[in-house]
């Protein structure tokens, strides 16, 4: 038998989420901090545009909340909107404590930071450091948790599934830990804790075109829905407007803070077409830019379309942008002179893991937040900038709640070893491959932008046929990173086409020429599945979905 790890706290994920939520711990707290990754290595590390807080004199909380509202399109929860916003101050001025570098601008009456405008919003609110938020967050987040004698941080060390006491055959439920390979032994080993937190971001890899590092494959609603928690609004993926169209750029976005400085999007002949869609133009929410770039590309069958902001300063741009401006420049664009070539692609996962207003999920002791969860903040679709305020947020008010109830609750006993006796190693890894690809494509060209119900029946076929599949591998194979990372895309895949199947309207960022308006005969609810499970010798097996 091997050495069980043992923390009062184990956070599964390094970004924004997970790494604030460990900071903001009581220092007597041990704690755990796992990275599938390079530490750094997230949706975190790549944010670009920045965190929106009410920082303004000129701006107030009421109308943070109104445009949050706007934007989800009827389906925001108002309370987990108001906490977020009201709470965005002092998140914010804890990063600033910490020695985050933001953009200065000593000239206004901005508390001394510069604030971005975004879609959506109303007023100059996004505080940022450049054109790479995310990496001077994350960077300094990563510090200080190193500088932590109560924090220890396994990288390249991925969960595979969390542990509950029905793995003790015991009828409570409750959270004990997570089974978690190290990828440098290849050895599955146990992790337990008096409390687990889910911090494993969003699921962007599902499709085939995104703005997502490859760490976004949704491994912790998969985990938590295996785990017996509820998942909601999972059809809201967001697509970003505008990621750089070139044929050597994997996954790189320009930052909507481009269009708020007064870029503008305009066809590969030059006209522009935004207002022919909505009044506030480049700065409509991003469903609806998405989906209009997506209208006039395939009316004109082009590949791309442009945004530009050449008729800014120079210096201007260089200033504010210098990692897109570099990048660009690197691929023979320079931005100071010629519009660039963009396309939309896969963001951000709006729905998730159901949680309150704690981050508390159906298992007892199981908290998730971040991109993964679903708080009722972001409803239909996220208004920009709000995401990584919710992490920071959502991480303080969790870490708050196990604070207060550390001291109350239990070591778990011995857990129960990962079953190794019925598997071998691999000879087929090309099922692995072959089955990525055709997952991210069909969700790419039958659930992306514009839906159909023909559309998402096919998805569904192909998804189930997948699942079958991947869970025979699973059942006969040692597991890999690969596998597990495609395990979780196939299931978080059929959650979203599930979801996506239950809502008979267009609305936010779910959108189907069935049913192209919202329906307005009941008040818009969230959609909110429930999983059906059993476990087989360790390895949990989801049977189902039920309508809660
Ligand atoms: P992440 O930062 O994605 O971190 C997830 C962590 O979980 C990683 O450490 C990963 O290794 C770990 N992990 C995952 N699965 C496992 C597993 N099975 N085992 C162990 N570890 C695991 N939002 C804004 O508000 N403002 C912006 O300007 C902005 N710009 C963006 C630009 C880009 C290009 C992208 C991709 C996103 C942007 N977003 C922005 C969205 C925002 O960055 C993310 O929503 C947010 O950073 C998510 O943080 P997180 O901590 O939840 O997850
Ligand atoms: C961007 O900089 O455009 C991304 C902002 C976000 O996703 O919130």
């Amino acid at each position: 038998m091997h050495t069980q790890h043992q923390y009062d706290v184990l956070v599964i994920g390094s970004g924004a989420a997970g790494l604030s939520l460990a900071l903001r711990l009581p220092a007597r707290a041990r704690v755990c901090v796992l990275s599938k990754g390079p530490v750094q290595e997230g949706n975190t590390f790549y944010a670009q545009g920045g965190i929106s807080a009410v920082l303004n004199r000129e701006d107030s909380i009421e109308a943070h909340v109104a445009d949050t509202m706007a934007a989800g399109a009827g389906l925001c929860d108002p309370e987990a909107v108001r906490f977020t916003v009201e709470h965005g101050p002092e998140a914010v001025q804890w990063l600033i404590d910490l020695g985050v570098p933001f953009t200065r601008d000593e000239g206004t009456q901005n508390a001394g930071f510069h604030l971005t405008r975004e879609g959506g919003h109303r007023h100059r609110r996004i505080i940022h450091a450049a054109d790479a938020t995310g990496r001077a967050v994350e960077t300094s987040l990563v510090g200080e948790v190193r500088s932590r004698e109560n924090i220890d941080l396994f990288e390249r060390h991925i969960a595979v599934d969390l542990i509950t006491s029905r793995h003790l055959h015991r009828a409570l439920d409750r959270c004990l830990g997570a089974y978690v390979l190290d990828r440098g032994s290849g050895r599955v080993e146990v992790f337990k804790a008096r409390f687990v937190v889910l911090a494993t971001g969003g699921a962007s890899k599902v499709y085939l075109y995104t703005s997502n590092p490859d760490t976004a494959t949704g491994d912790g609603i998969a985990m938590a829905w295996r785990a017996g928690c509820r998942v909601a609004n999972l059809e809201f993926n967001q697509f970003h407007p505008t990621c750089l169209y070139h044929p050597q750029a994997k996954s790189f976005l320009i930052t909507e803070a481009v269009r708020g400085e007064g870029g503008k999007l305009l066809l590969p002949d030059g006209r522009p077409f935004m207002q022919r869609f909505d009044p506030r133009g480049e700065l409509a929410p991003r469903d609806i830019v998405a989906r209009a770039i997506d209208h006039e590309m395939k009316r004109l069958g082009c590949d791309h379309v442009l945004l530009d902001i050449s008729h800014r300063p120079a210096a201007f741009i260089r200033e504010h942008f210098p990692t897109v401006h570099a990048r660009c420049l690197e691929l023979g664009i320079d931005m100071t002179k010629e519009p660039i070539p963009v396309v939309p692609a896969a963001h951000y996962t709006c729905g998730g893991v159901k949680t309150d207003l704690r981050g508390r999920t159906d298992l007892e002791n199981l908290y998730t937040i971040g991109e993964s969860a679903c708080t009722g903040l972001h409803g239909a679709n996220r208004m920009a900038s709000n995401s990584l305020l919710e992490c920071l947020v959502f991480a303080a008010s969790a870490a708050r709640d196990i604070g207060a109830r550390l001291a109350d609750a239990d070591m778990p006993p011995e857990l129960p070893e990962w079953d190794e006796s019925r598997v071998t190693d691999s000879d087929e890894e090309v099922v692995v491959s072959h089955n990525w690809d055709e997952l991210r494509r069909f969700m790419w060209d039958y659930v992306g932008i514009v839906r159909t119900d023909k559309r998402l029946q096919r998805a569904r076929r192909r998804v189930e046929l997948l699942q079958g599949e991947i869970q025979e591998y699973y059942g006969n194979f040692r597991v890999t990173n690969d596998l597990l990372e495609l395990r979780n895309l196939v299931q978080v895949a059929e959650l979203i086409i599930r979801s996506a199947q239950l809502r008979r309207e267009s609305r936010g960022l779910h959108y189907t020429l069935d049913y192209p308006r919202p329906d307005d005969s009941h008040p818009p609810a969230d959609t909110v599945l429930a999983p059906e499970r059993r476990i087989d010798g360790g390895r949990i097996q989801p049977i189902g979905v039920r309508q809660p």
